[in-house]
């Protein structure tokens, strides 16, 4: 009888994941007669390791980035793993999916598809020559006669990995560029946990100075972004004030333009966050928003650090 608690277990963090060198043998045990082809793919980067395994964990980017992705349910999230069922598609079938963080930079996803093949992906994000690479490599496992199936497979993983990381790069390369502006992110150490909570997790850069425009440089009911010392708000003059969105999102930080609005609400890109507009007026001077306290006085607005 298989041990309840397998020695061969890679203990990591306090969790035990599956030892690498012993999937193709459990599997085989696993599908008496089973066949398993491998296949794999190498996807080039320009962002930092830390930010293609934040973007790997946050789940909840998907349905907002992603084509390719139906819906899924959330069963478990721990620190170093997660476990939920996906929709296949716009196909009314559930594919359950495993992901785990079993080691530094490396990264599990068991999925089961039709209960009838098993694939199985190592992702491992890598420091190469010109930037950082995702090295992904996977199994497929059936009975053997399914295994003319697994050419089409092979070849569906291969598109939808290269798919989706083309989808990805440019919220993995904003991250980069924000840094060097001087924004961090509390998940820029990231686990499964923090990555899928909707905090706010965009840390501001200090303001340089007091700031300010006029109002009379927002053109009337027209919804406008404006950069006031480098920080970004979406704006709009009306004759009850200035409403007010954040122009980078305090989630984790895209950029929120006159285009998200939405009636009056501005609805993130990345994980479709909703903000409301909160009003400058004659009766109400002042707000704080992205880091920055904004004070309307007569017809102008001054953006300072907002007292801590
Ligand atoms: S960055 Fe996540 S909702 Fe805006
Ligand atoms: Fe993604």
């Amino acid at each position: 009888m298989a041990a309840f608690f397998d020695p061969t277990l890679i203990e990591k963090w306090g969790v035990g994941f599956i030892n690498e060198g012993v999937i193709d043998e459990s599997l085989r045990k696993l599908i008496p007669g089973a066949a398993i082809s491998r296949g794999g793919f190498k996807y080039p980067s320009k962002s930092e390791l830390r930010d293609l395994a934040w973007n790997h964990m946050d789940q909840n980017h998907r349905p907002y980035i992603h084509r390719t992705y139906g819906d899924a349910m959330r069963i478990f999230v721990q620190q170093q793993a997660a476990f939920s069922l996906t929709r296949f598609g716009r196909w009314p079938v559930v594919i359950p999916v495993f992901d785990g963080y079993f080691r530094e930079q490396g990264f599990y996803q068991f999925v089961v598809v039709f209960g009838i093949f098993v694939i199985a992906i190592i992702m491992e994000n890598k420091v190469v020559e010109n930037g950082t690479e995702i090295d992904i490599a996977w199994a497929i496992a059936s009975h053997r006669w399914l295994r003319f199936l697994h050419p089409l497979l092979n070849r569906q993983l291969t598109n939808v990995n290269n798919i989706q990381n083309r989808e990805d790069d440019p919220i993995r390369d904003r991250r980069v560029a924000m840094r060097a502006e001087g924004y961090r992110f509390l998940t820029d150490e990231p686990n499964f946990v923090n990555s899928n909570r909707m905090e706010n997790n965009t840390v501001y850069p200090p303001l340089q100075a007091a700031a300010s425009i006029s109002t009379a440089d927002l053109p009337e009911n027209r919804t406008v972004r404006i950069d006031i010392d480098r920080r970004a708000f979406v704006l709009r003059r009306s004759n009850r004030g200035i409403e007010v969105w954040p122009g980078v999102c305090p989630h984790e930080g895209a950029e929120i333009s006159a285009d998200h609005l939405q009636g009056n609400t501005v609805k993130c890109p990345w994980h479709g966050l909703e903000f409301g507009p909160r009003l400058l007026s004659e009766t109400s001077q002042a707000l704080v928003m992205c880091g920055a306290r904004l004070e309307l006085a007569g017809d102008r607005i001054t953006l300072q650090t907002p007292a801590s």
